[in-house]
């Protein structure tokens, strides 16, 4: 039976969401670096459910020759969810959601990093989602930003991302599948926090002039604290190296 938004109770008597989160909290975020000794850099997200891995190799010889620039680094991305991700087993073939995800990604990406100084190479973005529940493209971004930071690659600024989404006229921070699915709108948010500026923001639902001025406040608070544990996380494994672990 489909189940129509007005049938799922998004939030409480008490204004708690499914989960028991108040509308501006979000989920727990667990960040890890380098786990992959294979790749260049790497990075691990959990969020809430959400369960992401990035993987960076580069800069790199390009294949095939003719996507060379020759002023800067090519930056690819490939965003996957795997069969297993989901509650419906997707099929291994890259969907439509998933390359345009992985387009979203990288252009939240580019502003970031500093392609001119790698002419002639490939810098490659690996993402993979172990286990989906809303949210992935944001989990994403967080993990592959730190995966580049991780490999070494001059960036202006880390991104951090979240998604802002809509039950009612109530917004909320950080959606999860649920909440995606019934509720009535959802806009994802990328940001590099030092500058303030706005890397991606796109929007499924309807969205006042003041919702949006809102969504974006909200989100940048969130981001900041993102943009830390990010930081923190990357901190602590060269920690790690120094110490010869
Ligand atoms: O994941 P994100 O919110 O960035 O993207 P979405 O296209 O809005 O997808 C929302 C959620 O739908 C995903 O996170 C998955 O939990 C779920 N989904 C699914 O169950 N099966 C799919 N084939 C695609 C998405």
């Amino acid at each position: 039976m489909i189940k129509r938004a007005a049938q799922v109770k998004l939030i409480d008597e008490q204004g708690r969401r499914v989960d028991g989160r108040l509308p501006d909290e979000m989920r727990p975020l667990r960040i890890e670096v380098g786990k992959l000794k294979s790749a260049d850099g790497s990075a691990y997200v959990e969020l809430g459910s959400n369960k992401v891995i990035a993987a960076v190799y580069g800069p790199r010889e390009v294949v095939p020759r003719h996507e060379v620039i020759p002023d800067r680094a090519l930056l690819r991305c490939r965003y996957a969810m795997l069969p297993f991700s989901v509650a419906e087993r997707k099929s291994p073939q890259p969907t439509r959601r998933e390359i345009e995800i992985s387009k979203v990604v990288r252009e939240a990406l580019v502003p970031a990093v500093f392609l001119e100084e790698y002419p002639r190479t490939a810098i490659d973005v690996y993402i993979n989602v172990l286990e989906a529940d809303g949210g992935t493209r944001t989990a994403s971004i967080i993990a592959a930003a730190t995966a580049l930071a991780d490999a070494g690659i001059a960036m202006r600024d880390l991104v951090a991302a979240v998604a802002i989404g809509k039950i009612g006229n109530l917004l909320v921070v950080d959606i999860n599948g649920v909440e995606d699915q019934y509720g009535d709108g959802d806009m994802p948010i990328a940001m590099m926090p030092r500058y303030g500026e706005i890397t991606l923001i796109q929007a499924d639902g309807v969205f006042t002039k003041e919702e949006v001025k809102r969504a974006l406040e909200l989100a940048s608070k969130h981001i900041d604290e993102i943009h830390r544990l990010q930081i923190k996380a990357l901190k602590e494994t060269y920690a790690k190296i120094e110490e010869g672990e």
